[in-house]
């Protein structure tokens, strides 16, 4: 049985493209088919299309907002009306605990998921300034989740 995950991150400086990544190869190393797409490319249809569990990372630039970027998918997803029943996500945000709106954007999209009807299958974890560090307690929980949920190898 092939199991799937696809990660959509979005990011400025390429910090949440790099967790992306390491979500990847520890994925890959569980026998996990990780896929990666970038909310700079991604239209609402296209995270709707996913059919297996998805991992939103991405961080919070000035004011709370999301990395430029990804803004044309946030203003598409924070408009939505559509039933998200079907999706199974996690958000993990990133930031800096020195800004007021620490981690916003990532808080938006868990919060208009779920109002949605997605599913949330872990807690949102909000990383600041220490993300490499705090990202591999995270890691730990995220997959014992995933195999407790789905089956997938921990
Ligand atoms: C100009 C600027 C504005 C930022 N604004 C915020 C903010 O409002 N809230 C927050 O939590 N982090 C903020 N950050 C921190 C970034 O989210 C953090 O550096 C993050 O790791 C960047 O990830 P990325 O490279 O994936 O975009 C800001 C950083 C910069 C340089």
């Amino acid at each position: 049985m092939s199991y799937e995950l696809t990660v959509f991150y979005g990011t400025e400086t390429g910090n949440s493209r790099g967790i992306a990544e390491k979500v990847l190869k520890k994925g890959s190393k569980n026998g996990v088919d990780v896929h990666l797409r970038d909310l700079a490319e991604c239209t609402l249809d296209d995270m709707k299309a996913v059919s297996h569990p998805i991992l939103v990372v991405i961080s919070t630039w000035d004011d709370g907002a999301p990395p430029p970027n990804a803004v044309p998918f946030c203003e598409e997803l924070a408009e939505t009306t559509e039933d998200l029943s079907a999706l199974h996500y996690t958000v993990l945000a990133l930031g800096d605990e020195e800004y007021p709106l620490f981690c916003e954007c990532g808080k938006q999209i868990d919060e208009k998921l779920a109002a949605q009807g997605a599913v949330r299958v872990l807690e949102r974890k909000d990383l600041g300034a220490d993300f490499m560090v705090s990202y591999m307690g995270w890691s730990k929980t995220f997959w014992k989740t995933m195999a407790r949920v789905y089956g997938v190898a921990a």
